[in-house]
C-alpha cells in the first residue's frame, strides 16, 4: 500500500481542553486525503489552523495575537515567493465570536465551529474562491460524527476519544454550554467501533472524553460504555474526563472497584468549597455532597487518586468562603488539580454579578491555594517510592536510553529502558518523587517480552 506524499502543509495549533486536541486530529485527518500533511511550526505551510480555546479571556486574547502574527508571516511568505499561507479559525472562540474575528483580523479566511469542521475540505475549496466565510452557530454533533470515519491514524499507545458532547449546567461563570451546545452522546457502536480500530492499531490505553463525560447518555451510561470497552483485546487502560459530581452514579463508582482496566484516578471539579459561592456559581452539589461522593468512590477505589479544578475570586467570595476551599482541599487530599483565578466572561450570568473580586486578592487566593495543592501532590508522588507500579510506556524520554510512560494514577515515570517496551505495560519498581513526575527501575528483566 502506497501513499501518496503530501503535498500541501498543514501547521495545527491546539488550545483549551483534551476536546480541543482530539478535534485537532480529527481536522488532521479529514485534511489528509486533500494532500495536506503535518508540519510543526507555522513558517513555510500552506495552511495553518488555530484551534481556540474561550473558557478565560486570556485564551481568548492569545488568538488575536497569534493570529497578528500570521498576518506578518502570510506577508513575507509572499513575498520571500513562498505559499500562500491559509489561516482558518476553529474552536470555541470561533463559535462564540466568530463574526468579531472577521472584523478584527481580516487576513482570516475560514471560521469553523466546533461541530462543523468535518466540513473543512469543502470549505477551504470554496475559500479559495471568495474567502471570509464563517461556519459555525449550530450545534449538531452528529452529523459531524457521521462525517468522520471511525478508522483513524493513532500516532501513540494513548489516544483521546470523543464519547460525549456539550453541557446543560449553565455553570454561572462557564462560556462552554453556549460554545459547544447542549449534552449529546454518541451512540456506545459508535465509540466502540473507533476504540476497536484504535487497538487494532496499537493503542493500549484510551481516555473517554467528554464536557460532562459521566452524562454519557447511550445505552448503560458511562459505566456500561466502560465496561463494553473493556472487553476490547489489546485495550489494557480506561480513563476519563472531565465528570461532574452530579453524574457521579452508583453504576460508575461501582465500575471503579471491578473493571480492571479502568484507571484508579478521577478528574472530579468541585470548583469552591464554600456552599455560598456554589450555590452562586449553580455547580448543584456542596461541598457536604462532594466530601460524600468522595467517601463512596473511596469506599470503592481505596487508592484513587482525585483530582479537581478551583476557581479563586469568584464574584462575591469572602475570605471566609476561600478558607472553606482551603478545608475542602485538605480534606480530600486532591492528588492533583487546576486552579484558576476567576475570568469575567461576557454574557454569562457571573460576570454581572455584584462583588467581583480585586485582581491582587485573586492573585493572593490563588498562591495560597497552590502552596497548599503542591504540598499535596507532593505527599501524594512520595507515597509511591518504593512501590512496584505497572507503567504503560509511550515514548523516549530526554535522556538517552530513557523511556517515560504513565502509572495509573496518571503520573509521569522516567526510567532507563530499551526502545522496544514501548507500547508495554511493565512493572517498574520507583525510586524516586518529584512534584510533577516519578523516577524508577525496571523491576525485573524476566517478565519483559523478548524482543
Ligand atoms: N465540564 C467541566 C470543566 C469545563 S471548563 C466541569 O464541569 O468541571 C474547565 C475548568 O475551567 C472548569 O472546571 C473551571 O474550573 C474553569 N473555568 C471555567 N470557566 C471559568 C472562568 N470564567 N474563569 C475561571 N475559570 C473557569
Ligand atoms: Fe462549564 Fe459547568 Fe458545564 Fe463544566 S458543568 S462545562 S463548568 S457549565
Ligand atoms: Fe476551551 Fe472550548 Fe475546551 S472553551 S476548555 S476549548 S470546550
Amino acid at each position: 500500500m502506497s501513499e501518496t506524499a503530501p503535498r500541501k502543509r498543514l501547521y495545527i495549533k491546539t488550545y483549551g481542553c483534551q476536546m480541543n486536541v482530539y478535534d485537532s486530529e480529527r481536522m488532521a485527518d479529514v485534511l489528509s486525503p486533500l494532500g495536506y500533511g503535518m508540519t510543526d511550526s507555522p513558517e513555510g505551510a500552506d495552511l495553518v489552523v488555530l484551534n481556540t480555546c474561550h473558557i478565560r479571556e486570556k485564551a481568548t486574547e492569545k488568538v488575536y495575537s497569534e493570529l497578528g502574527k500570521l498576518k506578518e508571516l502570510r506577508q513575507a511568505q509572499a513575498e520571500a515567493g513562498g505559499p500562500r499561507l491559509g489561516i482558518v479559525v476553529a474552536g470555541c472562540v470561533a463559535q462564540a465570536e466568530g463574526e468579531e474575528i472577521m472584523r478584527r483580523q481580516p487576513a482570516v479566511d475560514l471560521v469553523v465551529g466546533p461541530q462543523a469542521y468535518h466540513q473543512l475540505p469543502e470549505l477551504i475549496a470554496r475559500a479559495h474562491r471568495a474567502r471570509g466565510e464563517r461556519l459555525a452557530a449550530d450545534f449538531a454533533p452528529e452529523e459531524k460524527f457521521d462525517a468522520l470515519s471511525t478508522a483513524r491514524r493513532p500516532t501513540g499507545v494513548t489516544a483521546f476519544l470523543t464519547v460525549q458532547e456539550g453541557c446543560d449546567k449553565f455553570c454561572t461563570f462557564c462560556v462552554v454550554p453556549y460554545t459547544r451546545g447542549g449534552e449529546w452522546s454518541r451512540p456506545a457502536e459508535a465509540v466502540e467501533a473507533e476504540a476497536r480500530a484504535l487497538a487494532e492499531k496499537g493503542v493500549r490505553e484510551v481516555t473517554l472524553l467528554g464536557q460532562n463525560v459521566n452524562a454519557y447518555a447511550g445505552e448503560g451510561g458511562l459505566a456500561g460504555l466502560v465496561r463494553q470497552l473493556a472487553k476490547i483485546p489489546g485495550l489494557d487502560r480506561i480513563r476519563y474526563t472531565t465528570s461532574h459530581p452530579r453524574h457521579m452514579d452508583d453504576a460508575l463508582i461501582a465500575a471503579h472497584g471491578e473493571v480492571e482496566e479502568l484507571m484508579p484516578y478521577l478528574h472530579l471539579p468541585v470548583q469552591s468549597g464554600s456552599d455560598r459561592i456554589l450555590r452562586a456559581m449553580n455547580r448543584a452539589h456542596t461541598a457536604e455532597s462532594y466530601l460524600r461522593l468522595i467517601e463512596k468512590i473511596r469506599a470503592a477505589r481505596p487508592d484513587i487518586a482525585i483530582s479537581g479544578d478551583f476557581i479563586v475570586g469568584f464574584p462575591g467570595e469572602r475570605d471566609a468562603d476561600f478558607e472553606a476551599t482551603l478545608q475542602l482541599v485538605r480534606e480530600v487530599g486532591h492528588a492533583g488539580a487546576f486552579s484558576f483565578k476567576y475570568s469575567r466572561r461576557p454574557g454569562t450570568p457571573a460576570a454581572a454579578m455584584p462583588g467581583q473580586v480585586a485582581e491582587a486578592v485573586k492573585d493572593e487566593r490563588l498562591a495560597r491555594l497552590n502552596a497548599v495543592l503542591e504540598e499535596q501532590q507532593m505527599a501524594f508522588n512520595a507515597a509511591q517510592a518504593g512501590k512496584a507500579l505497572p507503567v504503560l510506556f509511550e515514548k523516549r524520554g530526554r535522556h538517552p536510553g530513557q523511556l517515560i510512560g504513565r502509572s495509573p494514577y496518571l503520573q509521569s515515570v522516567h526510567v532507563q529502558a530499551p526502545d522496544r517496551l514501548i507500547g508495554q505495560i511493565v512493572t517498574v519498581k520507583i525510586e524516586e518523587a518529584a512534584r510533577n513526575s516519578l523516577a524508577g527501575v525496571l523491576a525485573s528483566t524476566g517478565e519483559l517480552e523478548p524482543a
